[in-house]
């Protein structure tokens, strides 16, 4: 079982936005909050864009709409919801509502070059069915080219780092290995290939993290020296959310960010 233990900060995030979500409130639909209802909707606030996502939705049954917290956002951070419920094909993921930088500072950056990549996740699940079977990930795009979509064959390799996984769900391909410390913490990778690129998926041993600190450099220096990605190719984005497979949920985050410092 995920142990729930909210953060001072964390309750008072959700103090502020619980409001907004009640039902009497939504009715209302505060202007400054954008709710995503279309399959491939996306919504943008300073340098960050929402994107529902719902590539897997034709495998199964279900809904989903994902909120951008506008007021909650600023240049520096943003806040976002989603609510889904899903059934059919087990194995299927049905989407990946995320969060992802589009400045150009944090995109098309060779790893050579960088210094630092801090990130920060905040999150949390609202309300979840006891059948939810979800994981709660990073997807990182990295290829030769400078310039290029997240999922398109401009890419070489995905990163996952999975913060969270509900339900006997796991990631493509095979266990590399397990105890890997990477960033402070212990991992387990797998590896596999879906078209043209590497998969690459990082999951938490030993448990869930909600409040979520990190340097992504951590990842691309140990993919670099142990993986044998080139430290010539760039990354080409960096996305924040969660893959759903079966059930049904509500997933807060208060505060996400990522910034990229290069040389
Ligand atoms: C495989 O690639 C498609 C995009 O073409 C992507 O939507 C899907 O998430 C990928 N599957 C895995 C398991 O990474
Ligand atoms: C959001 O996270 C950043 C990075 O950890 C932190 O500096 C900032 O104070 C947080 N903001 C809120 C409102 O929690």
């Amino acid at each position: 079982m995920l142990s729930f233990t909210p953060t001072p900060a964390i309750l008072y995030a959700l103090a502020l936005i619980l409001p907004i979500l009640a039902p009497s409130a939504a009715a209302q639909q505060p202007a400054n909050n954008t709710v995503l209802s279309g399959p491939f909707q996306c919504a943008h606030n300073g340098k960050y864009m929402l994107c529902q996502n719902l590539w897997g939705a034709s495998t199964g049954v279900g809904s989903q709409k994902s909120t951008l917290y506008n007021s909650l956002s600023s240049a520096e951070r943003t806040a976002w919801s989603t609510e889904y419920t899903w059934s059919g094909t087990p194995g299927g993921v049905k989407s990946y509502a995320n969060i992802m930088s589009t400045s150009p500072k944090d995109r098309g950056i060779q790893l050579a070059t960088i210094i630092s990549a801090r990130t920060s996740w905040n999150w949390a699940y609202v309300s979840r069915s006891a059948d939810l079977r979800a994981n709660i990930a990073y997807d990182i795009w990295i290829g030769a080219p400078a310039a290029g979509d997240p999922a398109t064959s401009a890419a070489s390799y995905e990163i996952m780092i999975w913060l969270s996984s509900v339900g006997k769900i796991q990631p493509l391909g095979k266990i590399q290995g397990s105890g890997i410390q990477v960033g402070g913490r212990s991992w387990t990778l797998w590896k596999g290939t879906n078209k043209t690129w590497q998969v690459l998926s990082f999951v938490l041993d030993g448990g869930d993290v909600m409040n979520y600190n990190a340097d992504l450099k951590d990842f691309f220096d140990y993919l670099v020296a142990k993986q044998g990605v080139p430290s010539t190719q760039h990354v080409q984005s960096v996305q924040a959310g969660t893959e759903p497979f079966t059930g049904s949920a509500k997933l807060m985050t208060t505060n996400y960010s990522v910034s990229i410092i290069r040389k």
